[in-house]
């Protein structure tokens, strides 16, 4: 197969990624064959998937947009992936040009077209690292460098810590961005789970498949998902199913009825 010059020599084509994976699904041009067979059977037993991508790219908006409006110019997004439309920066920058992010991943591809995407943008940094890894994020250059680590940062866990299991410790992951952060900074996570026994025929099939071909998930129910936020101020309307999260308009509100299997919240350090 050819390689793509996006593509960095050291990755494997043949095996797919949580990254390349999702830009499928969301429309992207960054994927391979064994990315796109996966995410094609994801949505031929799940026709609903594609509603669950776009709705955490809508409160991925809407999240940046409520930050900017508490003053924050700051943005950590953490298993940033492969940019396609609707960026942090995009959106950051939109609201006040002298926005300043940095992306995380730790996908080459969703690394190398971040860094070709934003050369000459001296307001937004790139980093290639394992988010488990707090201590090493917040040290890099590429944060300390850029951010202002006395004024408040958002910090952006976006369809992300579900790939993160209990035994990772996500609470002690999570603490180690907050403790380094000054009150006034934020925590907005979207993440998939849904309460017991709502796991349709369809989710089922679609999560034992990821599991095996891609990569494991942790689902986690509101009651897991609300520990996330520990020691943090939940803001309005605290935890709710994703697209009831400060809707703009009827099209974020996701009416079909069927339980929706994503929690969002947005969190404040006091
Ligand atoms: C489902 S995608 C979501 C991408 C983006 N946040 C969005 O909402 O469009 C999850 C991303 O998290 C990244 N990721 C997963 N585990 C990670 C880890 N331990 N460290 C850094 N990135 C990770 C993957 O490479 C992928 O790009």
């Amino acid at each position: 197969m050819e390689r793509p010059n996006w593509a960095p020599g050291d990755i494997d084509l043949e095996r797919p990624s949580v990254a390349r994976v999702y830009d499928y699904w969301l429309g992207g041009a960054h994927n391979f064959a064994a990315d796109r067979a996966v995410a094609q059977r994801a949505l031929d037993t799940m026709p609903d998937l594609r509603r669950v991508i776009v709705s955490h790219r809508a409160f991925l908006r809407r999240a940046v947009r409520f930050l900017l409006e508490q003053g924050v110019r700051q943005f950590l997004d953490l298993g940033s992936g492969i940019p396609t439309v609707g960026n942090v920066h995009e959106i950051a920058q939109d609201g006040d040009p002298d926005s300043k992010v940095v992306y995380v991943d730790i996908d080459p591809v969703a690394v190398a077209h971040s860094r070709s995407l934003l050369l000459g943008n001296d307001r937004v940094s790139v980093l290639q690292a394992d988010v488990r890894d707090g201590a090493y994020v917040m040290k890099s250059p590429e944060v300390t460098d850029l951010f202002d680590l006395e004024r408040p940062v958002g910090v952006l866990m976006i369809a992300l810590l579900h790939f993160v299991p209990d035994s990772d410790d996500p609470l002690g992951i999570l603490a180690t961005y907050l403790d380094a952060l000054p009150s006034g900074s934020y925590l907005a996570i979207s993440h998939a789970g849904y309460e017991e026994g709502e796991d349709g025929e369809g989710w089922t099939a679609t999560r034992n498949m990821y599991d095996r071909n891609v990569t494991p998930m942790t689902y986690r129910n509101r009651e897991q998902f609300t520990r996330l936020f520990a020691g943090l101020e939940l803001v309005d309307p605290g935890v709710v199913r994703l697209p009831l999260w400060r809707p703009e308009s009827l099209e974020d509100v996701d009416d079909t009825g069927a339980p929706f299997p994503v929690f969002g919240a947005v969190g404040r350090k006091a």
